[in-house]
This record gives C-alpha cells, sequence and structure tokens, in this order.
C-alpha cells in the first residue's frame, strides 16, 4: 500500500509512506570512480593525472591526502566484486582513468591499462553484474592539462579518440556507456573557483572549458554511437533551485524576483548542459554570461548540432537542492559566474558531514522538472548518498542516519515514478568509503566501511539495508 504524504489537491506527492515497490526491471546499484578508489597511480604504465598534480601541491586537500593508494582497489577489485555480489547490486557504475589508457592523453593506447578494466568487467559479468562505464570522471592527463586543458579545444577531439578506444576493448560486453561526470563541477570548480584540479580561478576560463566538455560530450558520444555503443548517457550534478521557504514546503510560493532567481541559477548550473546537449541550444542567459567572460568566439559554427547527438539517458547526480533568493550575493563567486543579482541563502534543516542539508522531496521536485522539460529522454539517479562521522563499534558501523538517508530519498525516486517520471534505475554513492577530492579521506559516503591502514572493508549497516531494499525491489513499511 502506498500513502502520499505531501499531496495538495491534484499536485503530484513529492513523498510516499508504508510500503513501497519498484516498477519491474528497477536497476539497483553503487558507483565509484577510478581516482578516488584506484591507488596504484604509477603502475602499469599509467601517466599523471591533474588530480595526482593537484593533490600533491600542498594546500590544496584537507590533511594533504592524496589518490595515491586511496581504496587499492586496483589490487583488490576481485573481493570488490564479491561484496557487490554480496549486496546483489545490479549494476555498478565506475570510471576508467584516461591517464591509464593514454599517459599524455594523446596516440597509442597502453594495453597494460585497458587489461585492468577487461579483468574488471569480465569479473562483473560473471557475479552478474552490469558494468556502466563512465569514461570521464574528472582525471584528466595532465600533459593535456599542460597543453590548456579544458579551455582548448582540442582536448575535445583528444576525448573522443580515447572514448572510441576504450570502447573498442570494453564495447563487446558494455553495453551502457557514460561519456562525462559533472561538467558543471569539471569547468566551474576545476576553473572557476579552483577547488578542484587543475585549480584555475577565472570564469571566463571556466565558461570556455564548459563549452569544449560538451563539445567532447557530444564528439563523444558520435563516436560511441558509430562504434556501436547501446547506451549513451551524459552524467550532470544537478540539484532542484528553490527558495528558503520550499526546502520545507515544496509548493510555497515565490515572488516574482525569488522565481527569476531561481530560473536564472537554474540555467546556470543544469540547462548550460542539458539544453545544448538535448535541444543543441544554449539559454539566453547562458550565451549571454559566456559572452560577458569569454566573448563567444570559442563557440563555432556547427558546434550546437555536434553537441546535439542522440543520447538516451540523462544520470541525475543529486545531493541537496540549491537554496536562492533575489538579491545581491556574495562578492561575485568564480563557481557562478552570472549570479551576481542572487542570494545563495543557508538553511536550518538536518545536515550531512559535507553541511549539505538533507531534503529528499528535493529529488522528486528535480525528476519531475526534468521530465517535465526534457521528456524525450530517459532519467537514472547515479549517484545519491550522503557521508556521515561512521565509526566502528565492535566490527560494526551502525550507520541509522545514512540507512534514514537513502530510505527518504528512495522514496522520494518512487514518489516521482508513481507521478509519471522515467527513471530507470538508482545507484547510491558510493560503494566504498574513498578519496573525497578536496576533502581527502575523512568524508565517508561509502555503503562499505573502508579502514585505510590495512584496507579492510566492512559492511555498514546501510549496506545491509540496501541489500535488503534490492532484494525486496523496494521498501518495507
Ligand atoms: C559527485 C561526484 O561525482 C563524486 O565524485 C563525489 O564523490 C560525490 N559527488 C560526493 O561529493
Amino acid at each position: 500500500m502506498t500513502t502520499t504524504v505531501t499531496n495538495r489537491g491534484t499536485a503530484p506527492s513529492y513523498l510516499t509512506e508504508g510500503r513501497v515497490d519498484f516498477p519491474g526491471g528497477f536497476v539497483w546499484g553503487a558507483a565509484t570512480a577510478s581516482y578516488q578508489i584506484e591507488g596504484a597511480v604509477k603502475e602499469d604504465g599509467r601517466g599523471l593525472s591533474i588530480w595526482d598534480t593537484f593533490s600533491g601541491t600542498p594546500g590544496k586537500v584537507v590533511g594533504g591526502d592524496t589518490g595515491e593508494v586511496a581504496c587499492d582497489h586496483y589490487h583488490r577489485y576481485a573481493e570488490d566484486v564479491e561484496l557487490m555480489r554480496e549486496l546483489g547490486l545490479h549494476a555498478y557504475r565506475f570510471s576508467v582513468a584516461w591517464p591509464r589508457i593514454q599517459a599524455e592523453g594523446a596516440g597509442p593506447v597502453n594495453p597494460a591499462g585497458l587489461d585492468f578494466y577487461d579483468r574488471l568487467v569480465d569479473t562483473l559479468l560473471a557475479g552478474g553484474i552490469a558494468p556502466y562505464v563512465t569514461l570521464y570522471h574528472w582525471d584528466l592527463p595532465q600533459a593535456l592539462e599542460d597543453r590548456g586543458g579544458w579551455t582548448a579545444r582540442e582536448t575535445a577531439y583528444r576525448f573522443a579518440e580515447y572514448a572510441a578506444a576504450v570502447h573498442a576493448r570494453l564495447g563487446d560486453r558494455v553495453r551502457s556507456w557514460t561519456t562525462l561526470n559533472e561538467p558543471w563541477v569539471s569547468a566551474f570548480l576545476g576553473y572557476g573557483n579552483g577547488v578542484h584540479a587543475p585549480g584555475r580561478t577565472d570564469p571566463g576560463e571556466a565558461m570556455r572549458a564548459a563549452h569544449h566538455l560538451l563539445l567532447a560530450h557530444g564528439l563523444g558520444a558520435q563516436a560511441l554511437r558509430a562504434a556501436g555503443a547501446e547506451e549513451i548517457m551524459l552524467v550532470i550534478n544537478s540539484s532542484p533551485v528553490v527558495t528558503p521557504a520550499q526546502v520545507t514546503d515544496p509548493y510555497a510560493a515565490a515572488s516574482e524576483a525569488d522565481a527569476a532567481a531561481v530560473e536564472r541559477i537554474h540555467a546556470l548550473l543544469t540547462r548550460q548542459f542539458l539544453d545544448p546537449a538535448l535541444r543543441g541550444a544554449y539559454p539566453e542567459e547562458v550565451l549571454a554570461v559566456a559572452e560577458r567572460h569569454a566573448g563567444l568566439g570559442h563557440i563555432h559554427d556547427g558546434d550546437l548540432a555536434l553537441i546535439n547527438q542522440r543520447i538516451d539517458l540523462v544520470g541525475i547526480n543529486y545531493y541537496n537542492p540549491c537554496v536562492v533568493e533575489a538579491g545581491p550575493g556574495r562578492p561575485a563567486d568564480a563557481a557562478w559566474p552570472g549570479s551576481e543579482d542572487v542570494r545563495f541563502c543557508p538553511t536550518d534543516v538536518p545536515a550531512t558531514a559535507m553541511g549539505w542539508p538533507i531534503v529528499p522531496t528535493g529529488l522528486s521536485r528535480l525528476l519531475l522538472r526534468l521530465s517535465a522539460d526534457y521528456p524525450e529522454v530517459g532519467l537514472f539517479v547515479t549517484e545519491n548518498g550522503a557521508a556521515f562521522d561512521d565509526v566502528v563499534t565492535d566490527g560494526r558501523v551502525h550507520d541509522a542516519e545514512r540507512v534514514a538517508y537513502y530510505d527518504g530519498h528512495l522514496r522520494a525516486v518512487h514518489a516521482a515514478i508513481e507521478a509519471g517520471a522515467d527513471v530507470r534505475g538508482y545507484l547510491a554513492w558510493s560503494l566504498l568509503d574513498n578519496f573525497e577530492w578536496a576533502e581527502g579521506y575523512r568524508r565517508r559516503f561509502g555503503l562499505v566501511y573502508v579502514d585505510y591502514a590495512t584496507q579492510a572493508r566492512i559492511l555498514k549497516d546501510s549496506a545491509l539495508w540496501y541489500a535488503d531494499a534490492i532484494r525486496r525491489n523496494g521498501l518495507a513499511d
């Protein structure tokens, strides 16, 4: 039985309670990314990535942490796949480290680098787990950064060659391909506010990087399709943009000025990527921001047609809503060029260890908005999860807060499906505790606890809870 709790009149519900059943064929899984878990950064011909350089630079990552060893997954992948089997995952989303395949980001491929992913894919398939391959999850070869990185148009063409090379080796066994993970983060944290690698801080460079990432997506999708890829996906970090009142009441009215602030941030965060990829056009306001900071010379005739390739799915990484209202913002934040008239607001709802407010209804709201705006494409929750300060007690991790987080967000996904959103699956972030970028190892997102001193793995209570949800294809009362 399904009961709606926040339904008003004919409006869609945002959450459900009681027992819920997901549709047949719903895909349950978990996700990771190469630099966050693999370690073995100098093995088998891997070249340097921008994250090796960045994390090796004092002051960039909390505690001076790096991905040098990480979860040692490069050597322990078989054990990790065994854990996935225990949990009953249908799908595992991982990324390929470009510098393992082409140490310099161009030229002949390194067979030893491909061998690792070949072994991983075979082990997954033998365990009945579908591999979901992401080609770019932020570890750009340093050699390409030395030639301009994502501010250089050439990088997009190199990406398409790399994508084709990986497909040539794994395409006989992998059906689901993602070009990019979170291009907004690559562009605006990498080149805008410099919190991520390569640590550059120029809004014009960030706008150029965003365009070249989109071009890489288009060229990559074209190459994958030509090679026969069955399913192609673009993964974005998207948040519903809401006013402070809408954090707790999804139906709260907004003033005209606040509604305009909401739409501006939605355009900068989400439409900047989905409109070109799915419609072949930039939103007007994004073009105006690009023109102001970068001129428009980097957008060549024909680029938007190239970017607008047919794709099958949009992957959504959701963690929290973006809360804004009209009004002068903080002094120009280079991660948000174009947001000068918008105030980003704090909220006082409970938050995760990252300080991110926990708002499950935000996920329903987001899925419903995207399915209304882009009905032509299927949606997939490619990341959702939370960091909490986990403690090991007698060999167990009782992470009740994470269980509640997953329960709430899965209910939100279910409510969106009931209201008509075409959501095909859900991947927890993350399978393992791992290197949380600028936050290092202190933030733990895993279903599985990693003791970094011994590399021992412990299934947290949330992992056991998730395994149960997968088995019942739904949630208990
Ligand atoms: C999204 C990113 O794709 C992933 O790498 C990161 O660890 C999570 N967000 C949590 O911050």
